[in-house]
């Protein structure tokens, strides 16, 4: 056995201010590659997304193609340029820009306050820090306690709004069963629109917030017997978060560029039956 005088001895400072030079840290392996690709991928679906909003065509796969497919990007529908057959019960007749601008906050809001997404963008982006045991690249950290973080702090408003928006994604699913005047059917984009709703559906139900929603304020898991188990059901998916967080996000663009391919004639939608 190494005796400890002859040990190699690591100089360690502990206590470095926040934003220390880089050569502090011990860590030798790709502590990188994590941040790197959270980064990728969620610019990857910012600028995409952000296009496809803007775009204002190409979400909806009507009667005309036999089809009922509406991209998850443009629903619930409600301005007043919605294709017929897409158009929600309730329209906002003032609004004439892209309909999907204007549900954007919610989904949005959702993700952007997530606990989850939080550390990937504070790692990622604002590299506060990049890594464990990473030098902090910003000298102060004020908490999420002052505007504009404490918007942090509505994330379970946001997530009872994602209930809802999974809700009417679930409704677009069933409905994605209707195949125009030749009656009930299923195509491949049927399958892609029940995918997307039980992605969402995961990944909403395996939030945080909703396992507080859940279990939250008990103190005595014996009197709430149905709570109890909502709250282990919600716990067991709490554990998978961070992939159903990635899971979905991945999927609902897939979704949106499947309809707009559909609709834009690029591609026919196979149907099973
Ligand atoms: S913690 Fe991620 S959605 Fe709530």
């Amino acid at each position: 056995m190494t005796a400890v005088s002859d040990q190699v001895k690591t100089p360690v400072s502990i206590g470095v201010p926040r934003g220390g030079p880089a050569e502090k840290h011990l860590r030798s392996d790709r502590w990188w590659l994590q941040p790197l690709v959270t980064f990728t991928i969620l610019t990857g679906f910012i600028v995409y997304s952000t296009w496809a909003v803007f775009q204002n065509a190409n979400y909806y796969v009507g009667a005309s193609l036999q089809r009922n497919l509406l991209s998850p990007f443009y629903s619930p529908c409600i301005a007043n340029g919605c294709p017929q057959g897409s158009q929600f019960s309730f329209v906002a007749h003032w609004w004439t820009l892209s309909p999907g601008i204007l549900i954007l906050v919610f989904p949005l809001g959702f993700r952007l306050t997530c606990y989850y997404y939080r550390k990937a963008y504070y790692r990622s982006f604002w590299l506060s820090p990049p890594a464990c045991a990473i030098e902090d690249k910003h000298k102060n950290y004020s908490g999420e306690t002052r505007f504009p973080l404490i918007l942090q702090n509505a994330h379970r408003w946001f997530m009872y709004c994602a209930l809802v928006f999974n809700v009417l994604l679930t409704i677009d699913a069933v409905e994605a069963f209707r195949m125009g005047s030749s009656g009930w059917g299923m195509s491949l984009g049927t399958l892609v629109l029940c995918a997307n709703a039980l992605f969402l559906w995961l990944y909403s139900v395996s939030c945080h917030a909703c396992r507080h929603l859940c279990g939250g304020g008990v103190n005595r898991f014996s009197e709430h017997p149905l709570r109890y188990r909502l709250w282990k059901v919600a716990s067991k998916l709490n554990k998978r978060h961070m992939q159903f967080a990635w899971l979905s996000l991945v999927f609902v663009a897939l979704t949106d560029v499947y309809v707009r391919l559909v609709a834009s004639g690029a591609i026919h939608d196979p149907r099973f039956f």
